[in-house]
This record gives structure tokens, C-alpha cells and sequence, in this order.
């Protein structure tokens, strides 16, 4: 185990009727509210009535950002930026998926910012100061809720770009699992499928951590026992509360402290959106078991069959090769199980693109799990179609 710093200050208000704290929770932080929501979910579920009766019951004032898109824009991030500026907004509360929290994370650091928002986008470093955020999540996912991240599109150059500081993690989120019921079947399976990666992009690493694996392997199986359901299921408030705190712990920061990581799928994955605004989850269980099959080799499979054998429950007495073979197919058939497309065609994504996106996946591999070049990821690309 590496050396490591442990902080991980976001204040979690958990549980039903948590959010009936926002006015003393937001009141460290100011008075004047930026509201940022999607698509209108939150108007429909009645969680936007609720929120703007209790800023009102606490005199507070707010503007809106509104229309903030899945996969968000840099386009909607300079909007609420400059809104933060004339309107002296004093801190910032998104409403919403990943998409939603982290259009408002660079809308809090772009108001604090002199230059373009693009550039805190391509360099976490240049962030010096961001207003406080408080969030409250709406479906379990992305982890933004509770960790340092924000990924940000633009459409007209296709890039998908994640970024990150310390000073972009919320200062507090409330996770009320009540609020996901209303997420739909293939947004809950979605959702269960980038749980499960960010779980898998820590747990596949070259540096050992027992404790952070165990942990992560118990949170592999909190998904894989509360996804299903869920998706089956929408009002099983403990599946959802279940699949709401994994998708909090599962990026963190914590599973991955003591062994540095470099992500593989996601950097796949973000391309396929920044090219054709795939849903990320999707593409993420697309992408995921032929990558593992790609990786899997006499050197990855213990680490492969530790996920299985921990994970699945497959023998340990098997060998190392037929035991990760196991477990990659039953990752495949558990993605199938929620309903999630397994093939790119599905998706409406063909070979066209395949090299161009591979380039620019190749420099964020160079310290992966297995660093591949642009023609193994091509054929992971190929695999998948
Ligand atoms: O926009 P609204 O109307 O709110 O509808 C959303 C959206 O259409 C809907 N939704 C959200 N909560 C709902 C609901 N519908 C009904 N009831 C509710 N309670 O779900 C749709 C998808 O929302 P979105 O926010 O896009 O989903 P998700 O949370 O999966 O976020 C995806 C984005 O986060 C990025 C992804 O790349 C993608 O851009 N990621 C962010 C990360 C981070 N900050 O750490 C890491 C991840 O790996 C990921 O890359
Ligand atoms: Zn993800």
C-alpha cells in the first residue's frame, strides 16, 4: 500500500426527509442560491416545489439554471457561470443526475475564474476557488455527489473531458433514495453499470490494497444484489438506498487510496459519447467485458479470479485462466440481466470513428491496468460492435 492523505469532507445528509434541512445546511454558505436542474424530472417528481418551498420558508433568494443536458455542455456551464457573476451568487445547488451536478461543480469554479470555463476543463490545476456546492442527487451513478470529478462536453470538437480538484467536491449532498424511484428502468440499469466501473477502473490496479479490494468487492455486490432489483422493481426504497450509498463510496475516493489508478474504460467510453452522446452507463457495459476479455492474460487472470471467486462465488479451486474466464462472462450476463444494450449497434454506433477516437484515448492508458495502443483499443471497439 502506497502513502496516502485521507480527507474526504463532504457533509451527507442520508434518508427520506433529509432535505427538510436545506435551509440550515445552505446557510453557512449564503443566501443568494444557484438552482441548476436537467430536463424537467424534478418538476415532474415534485422534488422542485419542495426545494423552492423550503428556500423560501428559509428567505432565501435564488436564480436557475435550467435544460442542463446528460452529458453536459461547456455551452450551459458558461451560461450559469456568468448568471453566478451578475447575479453575486453566493453558492451553488444542483438538482440531479451526475450530468446536473457537474455542470453546477464548473459553473462554481468558472464563476471564480477570469479566463474561458474550457480551461479549468482541460486542467483540474488551473481551479484555485470555487463557490461552495451543495447537491442534492436524484440517481444513483456517477458519484459526483460525494467526490472531486466533473465531466464536461463539447459537442462542436467532440471532446469529453473529465476533470477534477479537491475544491470542486460539494460541501454537502443530501441523498434521499426516495428521490430515485422515479428514475427509469434503463437510467437505474445505466446508473448500476457506472457504479459497477467505477468500482472495477479502482479495483483492477498493479498496486495491491487488501482492505480497499474487500471493499470494493462488497460494494460489487451490493450492486449486483440491489441493480436487478431496482430495475424490477422502482419503489424498493432499500434497493435504491443501497444503490444510492455505492454510488457514493465507489469513487470517493476511498477504494482507491494507498494504490494509484488509471482508468480504462472510461477514457473508451467517454469517446463514444463525445462522438455520438451515448448514455454513459450504456457504453460503459458494453465496453467493459471485452476489455476484460482483451486484458486477460496468464499475469491479470489472479486478479480476475480474486473478482470471482469474492465476487461471484466461483470455486477457488479452479485455475486462474477458467475461473477470470467465468467471471468475465458472468459481468457480460449481469449487464444483460439489467436490460442494458450489449453490442455498439444497438446504440446506433458503427466502425467509422473507431481510430480517430482510439488516438485520443491512447495517451490517458499509459498507466492503466494493461496500457494499450490505438490498435488494441480499436479492437475492443471492433469487439463490441
Ligand atoms: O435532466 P432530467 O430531466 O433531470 O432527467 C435526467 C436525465 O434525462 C434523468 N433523471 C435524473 N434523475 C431522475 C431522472 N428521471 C426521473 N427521475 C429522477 N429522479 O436521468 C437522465 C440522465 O441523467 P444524468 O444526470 O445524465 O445521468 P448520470 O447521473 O448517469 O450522469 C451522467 C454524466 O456524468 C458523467 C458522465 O460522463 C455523464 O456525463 N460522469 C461523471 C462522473 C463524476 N462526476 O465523477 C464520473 C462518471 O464516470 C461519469 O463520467
Ligand atoms: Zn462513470
Amino acid at each position: 500500500m502506497k502513502n496516502f492523505v485521507y480527507s474526504i469532507p463532504t457533509n451527507i445528509y442520508f434518508g427520506k426527509g433529509q432535505v427538510e434541512k436545506l435551509g440550515k445546511i445552505l446557510a453557512p454558505y449564503g443566501r443568494k442560491v444557484l438552482l441548476v436542474y436537467g430536463g424537467g424530472s424534478i418538476k415532474k417528481n415534485g422534488i422542485y416545489d419542495t426545494v423552492t418551498g423550503l428556500l423560501e420558508e428559509a428567505k432565501m433568494s435564488w436564480e436557475e439554471l435550467s435544460g442542463v443536458e446528460p452529458n453536459p455542455r461547456i455551452t450551459t456551464v458558461r451560461r450559469g457561470a456568468q448568471l453566478c457573476r451578475e447575479k453575486a451568487i453566493e453558492v451553488v445547488l444542483p438538482i440531479g443526475g451526475g450530468s446536473t451536478i457537474d455542470c453546477a461543480k464548473m459553473v462554481a469554479a468558472a464563476a471564480c475564474y477570469d479566463g474561458d470555463a474550457w480551461d479549468l476543463v482541460k486542467n483540474g490545476r488551473a481551479i484555485k476557488k470555487a463557490l461552495p456546492i451543495v447537491s442534492i442527487l436524484t440517481l444513483a451513478a456517477t458519484g459526483s455527489e460525494m467526490d472531486t470529478f466533473a465531466v464536461i462536453s463539447d459537442m462542436d470538437s467532440h471532446d469529453k473531458i473529465g476533470t477534477g480538484s479537491p475544491l470542486l467536491r460539494p460541501a454537502a449532498s443530501i441523498l434521499d433514495p426516495s428521490y430515485t424511484e422515479s428514475v427509469s428502468a434503463y437510467q437505474t440499469a445505466a446508473g448500476t453499470a457506472d457504479i459497477m466501473s467505477h468500482i472495477f477502473e479502482a479495483y483492477f490496479s498493479r498496486t495491491d490494497g487488501y482492505m480497499q479490494d474487500r471493499m470494493a468487492e462488497g460494494l460489487l455486490k451490493t450492486c449486483i444484489e440491489f441493480g436487478v432489483k431496482a430495475v424490477e422493481e422502482p419503489q424498493d426504497y432499500e434497493a435504491r438506498a443501497n444503490l444510492m450509498w455505492a454510488s457514493s463510496w465507489a469513487i470517493n475516493d476511498f477504494i482507491s487510496l494507498g494504490k494509484p489508478v488509471a482508468w480504462s474504460v472510461h477514457p473508451m467510453e467517454h469517446e463514444l459519447s463525445a462522438y455520438y452522446d451515448i448514455t454513459h452507463g450504456v457504453g460503459l457495459a458494453i465496453l467493459t467485458p471485452h476489455w476484460m476479455r482483451y486484458v486477460l492474460n496468464e499475469d491479470t487472470a489472479p486478479k480476475f479470479k480474486a473478482y470471482g471467486v469474492n465476487v461471484w462465488g466461483i470455486a477457488k479451486e479452479l485455475p486462474d485462466m477458467e475461473a477470470a474466464g467465468l467471471a468475465i462472462e458472468k459481468t457480460a450476463e449481469y449487464f444483460r440481466q439489467l436490460g442494458l444494450p450489449s453490442t455498439l449497434t444497438e446504440v446506433g454506433i458503427d466502425d467509422q470513428l473507431f481510430e480517430e477516437m482510439a488516438e485520443k484515448v491512447v495517451p490517458q492508458l499509459k498507466y492503466a491496468f494493461m496500457p494499450l495502443d490505438k490498435e488494441a483499443i480499436v479492437s475492443i471497439y471492433r469487439a463490441a460492435l
